[in-house]
């Protein structure tokens, strides 16, 4: 699509960049509504980050998406951060206001939980705790969506106990630690399995979780998106779990920010994630 001077723009920083699939994400959302915008990949070393974050505004840029490993020098860069991020401790998403200052927010979470509603219409957060496997950055944003969704009690388990403890710490409310030593006893009467961590990835070992305390109702989420189908999915699958795919996370995350920068709310359709993956 051709853009004129004036053209809306936006982007995605990180480091490196190559990999994203954020530009032919929203690049389809501005063809698709006949916008006449650029979203563009914005290759940033960790050193020079909060130099091109306060660039933003000077270059014109609406605001950009941030990812890995750059989610936490943003957090400290913005001018104003909402309450979302400052609970998660990274920032995913700025606007660059009429005034020139740059709001943090984070929209992990948000794309996390609209997933899991838009492929499981029968979910809902209270129905019973749930487990999260991980205590990275994305199990921070999956921990405050769950609980701010209504979970009554969200169980954390991680390869590095210390970890989780902390992240419990940090976000409060009714997170409970358990050891990875016995990480099974968790899954017990779960209503949600969630695995956060890069376990399942291509070329990384599968998640090394016996499923069997699960119950078959509980609904297993893998946000890892390379592949669709992880280990994890396919066992919980066979024992007649429902499955939900981490696609979904990453299409529904961006919906914010295209309509903060563009102007118009995106809708997440069946083929987007096809579209998206074979890119
Ligand atoms: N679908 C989406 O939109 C979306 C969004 C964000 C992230 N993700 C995916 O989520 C995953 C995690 O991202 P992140 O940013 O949170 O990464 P991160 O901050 O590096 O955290 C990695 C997590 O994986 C755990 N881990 C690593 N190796 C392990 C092993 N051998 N056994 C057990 N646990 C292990 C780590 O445990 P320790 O603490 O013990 O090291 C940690 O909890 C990635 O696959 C990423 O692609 C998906």
């Amino acid at each position: 699509m051709t853009i004129s001077g004036k053209a809306k723009l936006a982007g995605v920083m990180g480091w490196p960049i190559g990999h994203s699939r954020s530009p032919r994400l929203h690049g389809h959302w501005l063809e698709r509504y006949g916008i006449d915008g650029a979203y563009v990949p914005l290759a940033v070393a960790p050193e020079r980050a909060e130099q091109a974050i306060r660039a933003l505004p000077a270059l014109g840029f609406r605001g950009c998406n941030v990812t890995v490993p750059l989610k936490e020098i943003a957090f400290r860069t913005v001018d104003r951060l909402d309450d979302t991020a400052r609970r998660m401790g990274a920032v995913n998403t700025i606007v660059v206001h009429d005034d020139g200052t740059l709001e943090g927010g984070n929209t992990d979470g948000f794309g996390f939980v609209e997933s899991l509603k838009a492929d499981r219409p029968d979910w809902c957060a209270e129905r019973g705790p749930a487990v999260v496997v991980g205590a990275g950055g994305a199990a921070r944003a999956v921990v405050v969506a769950l609980l701010d969704a209504g979970a009554p009690e969200v169980r954390l388990i991680n390869r590095t106990d210390a970890r989780a403890e902390e992240l419990a710490t940090d976000i409060g409310g009714p997170i409970t630690v358990a050891p990875w030593v016995s990480r099974e006893t968790a899954l017990e009467g779960a209503a949600l399995l969630v695995n956060t961590t890069t376990q399942g990835m291509t070329g990384q070992p599968p998640l090394d979780l016996d499923l069997r305390a699960l119950p078959v109702a509980a609904v297993v989420n893998d946000i890892v998106y390379v592949p669709l189908d992880t280990p994890l999915l396919a066992a919980a699958r066979r024992r007649g779990n429902p499955v939900v795919t981490g696609i979904g996370m990453l299409l529904h995350q961006a919906r914010p920010g295209f309509a903060a920068w563009f102007g118009v709310e995106p809708e997440v359709t069946a083929d987007l994630a096809r579209f998206v993956l074979e890119g």
